[in-house]
């Protein structure tokens, strides 16, 4: 298994502008670091607000056009111009976005699923397949003429899924594609995630559903105010949470209803809130001196990534 996705010190800001014309930087994600192997997937679980969508969109060359990339992202080893994201877009590398309302409401389903097409050719292959690919996930001929209201959630959630794997990708990027599902679907939806790691695709699976991240994935990254702070290997959520490194994924653990709910105190500062020091650190039962004034860096210890000084040498 090699490297599929490799995100590099990525930091993404925005202008902002204040009173008059005056304006400041406002980083949302710093220096972000991970990386996705073939059939892996990668669940990133962090609050509202931690940058997991931003992430996504600078991995497809999606961002809005006044954020500011800067770090690597690379693909298969090599590094991506933007330019080089299009064409993967779509292809090698797809995209399962937030909401359903990604789907164009003017447009029947198997239209919008095979999208442009350089010839008739193409066209009549693409539909095929689409057809192919739409039966595997359960649903039948009658979807391809319907329009999205005429979906059921469970219904258009499968659309989604089909129509990013219609074009064979390595890389599939699903954003928050749980909320609001019952039961029934969410497991659905998880079991589409399981399929594609037998199909030794890597997938990026961003969610605020820590059971749904638990369930299906192989690591976890823990986001917190754009920062990466643990990436951790799935089986570590287990037990007491001892094998678990960053007290804020700790606290997340212990926050389970299984564990007891003991919910950390406080709130995930606000982009232009920390000033120096760990992001974390209003939190922290752990901090100390150096925690104040010092961004941790994030390190590897064995097989996992952590950003706390606690587990730097000599600390
Ligand atoms: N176009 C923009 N201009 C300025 N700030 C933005 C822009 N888009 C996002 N942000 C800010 O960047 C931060 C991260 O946003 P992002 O959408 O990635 O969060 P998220 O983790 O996906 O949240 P959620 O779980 O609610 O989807 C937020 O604080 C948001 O306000
Ligand atoms: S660096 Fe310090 S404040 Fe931050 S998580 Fe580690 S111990 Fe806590
Ligand atoms: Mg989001």
């Amino acid at each position: 298994m090699g490297d599929l996705l490799d995100v590099e010190n990525i930091s993404i800001s925005f202008t902002q502008y204040t009173k008059g014309l005056n304006q400041r930087d406002l980083r949302v994600i710093n220096d972000l670091t991970l990386n996705i192997e073939e059939g892996e997937i990668l669940a990133v679980l962090g609050s509202s607000g931690s940058g997991k969508s931003l992430l996504a969109h600078a991995i497809m060359g999606i961002l809005p056009e006044n954020a500011h990339l800067s770090g690597k992202i690379k693909f298969k080893g090599n590094e991506l111009t933007e330019k080089d994201k299009e064409e993967l877009r779509g292809s090698k590398m797809s995209f399962i976005p937030q909401s359903v309302n990604f789907l164009d409401p003017l447009m029947k389903i198997s239209d919008q699923a095979i999208g442009n097409c350089k010839s008739d050719e193409e066209r009549r292959e693409k539909r095929i397949k689409q057809r192919e690919i739409f039966e595997h996930y359960n649903l039948g001929p009658e979807v391809d003429e319907m329009y999205p209201h005429q979906l059921s959630g469970g219904m258009a959630r499968r659309v989604l899924v089909s129509t990013a794997l219609l074009s064979d990708p390595e890389l599939v990027i699903a954003d928050e594609p749980t909320p609001g599902l019952d039961e029934k679907t969410v497991e659905e939806t998880l079991n589409h995630f399981r399929h594609m790691k037998e199909d030794n695709i890597g997938v990026l699976l961003i969610t605020h559903d820590i059971h749904a991240a638990l369930d299906v994935a192989d690591r976890i990254g823990i986001f917190y105010s754009g920062y990466v702070i643990e990436i951790a290997q799935t089986k570590d959520f287990s037990g007491d949470g001892e094998n678990l490194l960053h007290p804020y994924t700790k606290a997340l653990y212990n926050a389970l209803p299984a564990n007891g709910f003991n919910l950390v105190k406080g709130h995930q500062p606000l982009h232009g809130e920390i000033r120096n020091g760990c992001p974390f650190y209003d939190r922290c039962e752990m901090k100390f001196d150096r925690c104040k004034n010092e961004r941790p860096q994030l390190i590897d210890i064995g097989d996992k990534k952590v950003r706390c000084f606690k587990y730097e040498e000599g600390a």
